[in-house]
């Protein structure tokens, strides 16, 4: 898997952007401002993610999502590891992320990458969707803000 930045005038990988969180207005919003990469595996796009600052010295990664036949085999961690090290590499001391109380894959996925709970928006997602969402038998209610600190960072 190949990842790269795209270039402001090339196409998003909307369908796999989609997959993270349903709102195409939203994703164009975070792209207009943030940072777009691409996983590519033999000239398709199999993954992506948002990289969209915060502050100047906080960053939170967006819409990481994978192509659902390449899931749990490990590249979700590559991406999420991508993302990190590039954040890093710009130079931001805190990575975010944010996902569904329902969410218990990601939520193992991004502690097991080094991301601690920070703080939880109760019923963010009652209040932001028209429709009630369900994942593994569990109301998604409430988004759970996690926080990566990079060397340096104080907290
Ligand atoms: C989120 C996503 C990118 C993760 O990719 P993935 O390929 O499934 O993740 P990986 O296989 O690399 O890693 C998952 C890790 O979480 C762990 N994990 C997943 N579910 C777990 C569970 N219930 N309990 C414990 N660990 C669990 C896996 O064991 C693995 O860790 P390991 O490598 O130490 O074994 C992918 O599932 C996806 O595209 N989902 C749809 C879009 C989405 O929901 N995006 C996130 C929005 S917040």
């Amino acid at each position: 898997m190949d990842i790269r930045l795209l270039r402001k005038n090339e196409p998003l990988p909307m369908d796999l952007l989609l997959e993270a969180d349903p709102s195409e207005e939203l994703i164009l919003s975070y792209a207009a401002t943030g940072f777009c990469y691409a996983a590519e595996h033999q000239g398709e796009r199999v993954g992506a993610y948002i990289l969209l600052p915060l502050t100047d010295t906080a960053i939170e990664i967006k819409n990481i999502a994978l192509e659902t036949s390449r899931r749990g085999k490990g590249y979700g961690k590559e991406l999420l590891n991508h993302a990190l090290s590039e954040a890093l590499r710009m130079g931001y001391e805190t990575v975010e992320i944010g996902t569904g109380n329902s969410s218990i894959g990601q939520l193992a996925l991004y502690q097991k990458c080094g991301f601690r709970i920070a703080a939880i928006d109760r019923d963010f997602f009652i209040r932001h969707y028209p429709e009630p969402i369900f994942e593994n038998g569990i109301q998604c209610r409430d988004m759970i803000r996690l926080e990566y600190k990079g060397k340096g960072a104080s907290g």
